[in-house]
């Protein structure tokens, strides 16, 4: 496998980064995930702003405007040109001196990395989740790399066999792991607004951007741990993780038998058309 190091390709095995690299002993940087699908990359600009606005966010001064040709080198490298594939780019404040302050000089450090992923057609199955305490800083809206609090939410589930962990910050459902979630309660569509304690995923933003062209109302408002179960149907949203069911919530379930409820599948059936 090749990997992207500022502005080099190379075999992973060879691939160096300093241990002064602030994204190493800080996880002081910012990330993106996407994927292309046959030759083009599903809603890449919008992740390409993102990435922009985190950076912004962190006062990083890094210029992106170079790395939609990169990745195209680097696709090339990976033998991926044309083919289904998921991208990473990390960009950290680059190398210095351990010091918490930003230090003024560093020239950020650019990682990439390319691997073949096909999209599931569309979950046709329900998953299973359960709910930890957000234990996350509040400025969830910046894709950072440091992604503690995320890691040990998720590895509570797959503990218990269950694909996601929701967070819940003051008895209210913010959202997964690394996922978003939605609820729907007569035939009106809730997730919780993009403010500092979500991140506003694009995947979501199609969600929403769905809703409105079905006439399917959506209300960007936090549900209530306690009202939970009181919902209709539940789902998550993500870029790998696309338009999936939620079939279970701890030792509640929506449906016995784990069907997708009826506005999920016109949703996901929605989303799928948009893959075309
Ligand atoms: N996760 N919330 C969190 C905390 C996330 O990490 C992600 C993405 C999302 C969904 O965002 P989007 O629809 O833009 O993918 C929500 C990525 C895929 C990851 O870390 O692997």
């Amino acid at each position: 496998e090749k990997v992207y190091v500022n502005g080099k390709i190379v075999p992973h095995q060879e691939a160096q980064i300093s241990i002064f690299d602030r994204g190493f002993l800080f996880g002081d940087g910012v990330y993106e995930v996407m994927v292309q699908i046959g030759d083009s990359f599903f809603y890449g600009q919008e992740h390409l702003n993102r990435l922009i606005d985190c950076l912004k966010k962190i006062n990083l001064d890094f210029d992106v405007s170079t790395l939609p040709k990169e990745v195209e080198k680097l696709l090339v490298a990976s033998k991926l040109e044309g083919k289904d594939s998921l991208v990473y780019i990390q960009v950290t404040r680059g190398v210095a001196i351990r010091k918490h302050a930003f230090p003024k000089t560093t020239k950020p450090t650019v990682i990439m990395y390319a691997i073949p992923f096909t999209l599931p057609s569309i979950n046709q199955k329900s998953i299973a989740t359960i709910t930890t305490t957000d234990n996350r800083w509040h400025r969830c809206d910046i894709k950072a790399t440091s992604l503690l609090g995320n890691v040990m939410a998720n590895d509570q589930a797959a503990e218990q066999g269950m694909y996601e962990s929701i967070f819940i910050r003051d008895g209210k459902v913010t959202e997964a792991s690394h996922c978003n979630v939605f609820f729907v309660k007569n035939d009106i569509v809730y997730t919780h607004p993009a403010d500092t304690y979500i991140l506003n995923g694009i995947t979501r933003q199609i969600v929403i951007q769905l809703c409105k062209k079905l006439h399917i109302e959506i209300r960007e408002e936090a549900i209530l741990k306690v009202n939970m179960v009181t919902m209709d149907e539940a789902f998550l949203s993500g870029t790998t993780t696309q338009i999936a069911s939620i079939g279970r919530i701890n030792n509640h379930y929506y449906s016995a038998d784990g069907t997708v409820g009826p506005i999920t599948k016109k949703l996901q059936q929605a989303f799928l058309k948009l893959k075309e």
